[in-house]
């Protein structure tokens, strides 16, 4: 394996032995190629022409893939509307409300549908746009065997519960990781996401306003406050407007995959209370420190490896599930 990177400083040596954990599982490289020779064509050519033009939907796409996979894993489910008697869906709960894509996503499935009726998963379409989303705008690549199924149950209270909030502590994040098999350092390299994208301002109002230790869990796991000009900057000017602001969460770069938000972090400007909780538990500030100090390839591999992982979290797969029609529905039987 040509890893020219992996030697350059020691302090990433981690980086190769993170690659030999082997998630189990079930899916296989071109899972599509017989049955569905054009899926994942029809996917990148639709993503990479529509997220070339608009490119503020990658992190939409990446994000959406996130809350799915958190969630009875990589199976659709956040795609689901609510029913009303079957209560309400992943979709409609607290965290899911800022969540984008939907759309998007319903118009590459239908695409895929015209293709090949009923083959390719809701699930399996959502893994492969976030992937070339990603790449599309210059980030890492990570690989997507396929053949996961979509499932058939969406529940607010489980979004409620296993989606990390924003306002956690750095345990309290990596519980909720663990919980999917993933491990602390996978909270670490994937917070990375946050390098594109927007947050809005009552996402981390905590942060600006108010009471010191709004919010403190009063056992030390507390992160640094915002750095003060920029919070008072962000009181003034973005979040001082009517309505909910959204602010870049890498200003400046926030279309990039760079290590500007793990520069941010550093310096006490990771715009969320979950992004400085990272630089509270002492192995995880100095993979951060490592990770600014290196090439940037270095973030793009850690990256697709944690990537490649989430992407895997509890998948269905055989006869488990089914090929959702229509992404927002389970099929009628
Ligand atoms: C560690 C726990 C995490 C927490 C607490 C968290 C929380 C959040 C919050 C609060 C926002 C802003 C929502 C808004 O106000 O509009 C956000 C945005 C985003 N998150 Fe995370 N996140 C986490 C992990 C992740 C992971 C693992 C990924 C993907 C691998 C991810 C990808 C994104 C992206 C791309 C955006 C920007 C979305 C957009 O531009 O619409 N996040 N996250
Ligand atoms: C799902 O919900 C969205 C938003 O409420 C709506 O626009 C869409 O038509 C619904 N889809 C189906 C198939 O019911
Ligand atoms: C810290 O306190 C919060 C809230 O009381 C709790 O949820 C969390 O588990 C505690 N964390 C640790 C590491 O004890």
């Amino acid at each position: 394996m040509a890893a020219p990177m992996a030697v350059i400083r020691a302090g990433v040596a981690f980086i190769l032995a993170a690659g030999a954990i082997g998630a189990r599982s079930q899916l296989r490289m071109g899972y599509y190629d017989e049955v569905c020779p054009a899926a994942e064509r029809i996917v990148g050519d639709y993503v990479r022409q529509h997220v070339g033009r608009v490119p503020t939907v990658a992190a939409a796409l990446l994000r959406l893939h996130y809350h799915d996979c958190f969630v009875r894993g990589c199976d659709a489910s956040i795609l689901l509307n609510s029913t009303g008697g079957g209560g309400a869906a992943e979709k409609d709960a607290p965290p899911s409300m800022t969540l984008r894509g939907f759309d998007f996503i319903d118009r590459v499935k239908g695409l895929v549908e015209e293709a090949c009726p009923g083959v390719v998963s809701c699930a399996d379409v959502l893994a492969l746009a976030a992937r070339d989303a990603v790449a599309t705008i210059g980030g890492p690549a990570w690989r997507v065997p396929t053949g996961r199924r979509d499932g058939t149950v969406s529940s607010m209270q489980e979004a409620l519960a296993e989606i990390p909030s924003p306002t956690m502590s750095f345990p309290e994040l990596a519980a909720l990781f663990a919980a999917k098999g993933l491990a602390a350092r996978d909270l670490v390299w994937l917070s990375g996401a946050h390098t594109i994208g927007i947050a809005h301002c009552s996402s981390f109002a905590d942060r600006l306003y108010g009471n010191a230790g709004a919010g403190s869990n009063g056992n030390g796991t507390d992160p640094p406050p915002l750095d003060a000009a920029y919070a008072a900057n962000l009181r003034e000017r973005k979040c001082r407007t009517a309505g909910d602001a959204a602010v870049e969460m890498d200003p400046g770069s926030h279309l990039t995959f760079d290590l500007g938000y793990y520069r941010a972090v550093l310096k006490h400007r990771g715009l969320l209370r979950s992004d400085a909780a990272l630089i509270t538990d002492a192995a995880a500030r100095a993979d951060i420190a490592g990770l600014v100090g290196s090439p940037q390839e270095v973030f793009f591999q850690v990256f697709a490896r944690s990537m490649a992982r989430l992407s895997m979290v509890q998948v269905k797969t055989g006869s488990e599930g089914e090929i959702r029609r229509n992404c927002a529905v389970v099929n009628s039987h």
